[in-house]
This record gives structure tokens, C-alpha cells and sequence, in this order.
């Protein structure tokens, strides 16, 4: 069987993640979640007390940090300049500042860059905002996964619940709708539904639902 890229774009929370980790061991393919880029990104700008909205230090740090990203059975490991991050970047205060500096041009163009390397060789299923739209516009599969922002903002919390983390659930529906806005508004490589993209509505279907369909859709591409 071929092997093709797929790019799974939407929203935070939509469960892109989840499914893409799922197709990645049900087909043999590599999942690379290109939101834990951003998130190095913004741990970095976090732990030098720097502005999310300081562009101008952002790009200047950025010329002397180092991302690599690793893959060990399976799993995306995150390094931020020799340190494994993986875990850290999912602190809940990492999001917005994620959020923040994937608005930076220079930012995702050294981000952009290393996912379309990572791509190459095929056999790809990336997740993030602008894959189908930008940084993979010839994957052969585009899914667009999408829920309200209520149910997205549900399932962080159950999430974050699960890890240990005490978050608030208004907190966290205020937080999605933030990024939500600044994905879509941002001038370059914003978020939005590519035009030869599948949308999915997970709001009221399970992960086994979700799956099945993105399954089947694969099927008729391979
Ligand atoms: O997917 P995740 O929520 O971990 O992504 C963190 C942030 O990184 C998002 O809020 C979004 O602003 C940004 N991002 C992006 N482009 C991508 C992936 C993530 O702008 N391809």
C-alpha cells in the first residue's frame, strides 16, 4: 500500500491529538503533534520572563535555541535546548504563551521548515492549525476537526484533571476561545479549513466514531 501524509488541522481541543496518536498505530505511520513546537517555543520565552508579545526578544532568543524533536517508539519526544521538555510543555500556562508567539512570522517559518523536513519521507500524520493549508498543502488526506469550544474546553479539563492539575473549567472555555481567535486572526498562516478538507464535527461522537470515519476516508485516498 502507498504510503501518503495526512494533515489534521483544527481547533485546541478538537482532539486532533488523540486521534492522529490512534491512526498512527493502527496504520504504522509517524504522528508529529507540531503544537508541542510552539509550546518549546513558548517554555522558552515562559522561563526567560520574556513578553509573549515582545516579537522583537522572541526572534532575537530564537537565533540561540535549539528544538529537536525525537522520535522513541512511537512517541514525540520534545527537547528545548538538550532538555527533554515533553511534559513541561503541557503545563496549562504554556498554552497561551504558545499561543502568543506562533503569531511571530520568524517563529513559524523555523517551525514550518522542520515539519516539512520531518514530512519527506511520507507516512506522516501531522496535527497542528495550517498543515493542510500551509505547511503540507499536497498531503493526500485532509481532515478538519472541529467540536464547540464548550465540549473542546470539557475535554482539557477532564484532561488536565486526569494529570494531577487544578484548572478551572470557565478558565479554561476563556483560554480556548482566545487561542481559538488568535489562531484565526493572525495575519500569517492562520487557522482555517483548507479548501480540499474533510471537516469532522466530534461534538457528539466518540473517539471510536471519530476514528472510523477518518478510517474510512483513508481508505478511499490509499
Ligand atoms: O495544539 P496545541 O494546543 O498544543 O498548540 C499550541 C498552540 O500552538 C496553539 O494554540 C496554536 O496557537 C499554536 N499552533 C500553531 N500552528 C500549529 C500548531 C500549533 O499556531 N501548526
Amino acid at each position: 500500500m502507498k504510503k501518503i501524509n495526512i494533515a489534521i488541522d483544527g481547533p485546541a481541543g478538537a482532539g486532533k491529538s488523540t486521534i492522529s496518536k490512534l491512526l498512527a498505530s493502527q496504520l504504522g505511520y509517524i504522528h508529529i503533534d507540531t503544537g508541542a513546537m510552539y509550546r518549546a517555543v513558548g517554555l522558552k520565552v515562559l522561563k526567560n520572563n520574556i513578553s509573549p508579545h515582545d516579537s522583537r526578544k522572541i526572534v532575537e532568543i530564537l537565533n540561540s535555541t535549539d528544538i529537536q524533536i525525537k522520535l522513541v517508539d512511537g512517541r514525540q519526544l520534545v527537547f528545548l535546548d538538550g532538555e527533554d521538555v515533553t511534559e513541561k510543555i503541557r503545563q496549562p500556562e504554556v498554552s497561551m504563551y504558545a499561543s502568543d508567539v506562533s503569531k511571530i512570522r520568524e517563529v513559524r517559518e523555523r517551525l514550518v521548515k522542520m515539519q516539512q523536513e520531518l514530512a519527506k519521507q511520507k507516512g506522516v500524520i501531522m496535527d497542528g492549525r495550517d498543515i493542510g493549508t500551509h505547511v503540507l498543502p499536497n498531503a493526500e488526506l485532509k481532515i478538519f476537526l472541529t467540536a464547540t469550544a464548550e465540549e473542546r474546553a470539557k475535554r482539557r479539563f477532564l484532561e488536565l484533571k486526569q494529570k494531577g492539575y487544578e484548572v478551572d473549567y470557565y478558565q479554561l472555555l476563556d483560554e480556548i476561545k482566545k487561542r481559538d481567535q488568535n489562531d484565526m486572526t493572525r495575519e500569517f498562516a492562520p487557522l482555517r479549513v483548507a479548501e480540499d478538507a474533510i471537516v469532522i464535527d466530534s461534538t457528539s461522537l466518540s473517539i471510536e466514531e471519530v476514528l472510523q470515519k477518518v478510517l474510512e476516508l483513508f481508505y478511499k485516498v490509499v
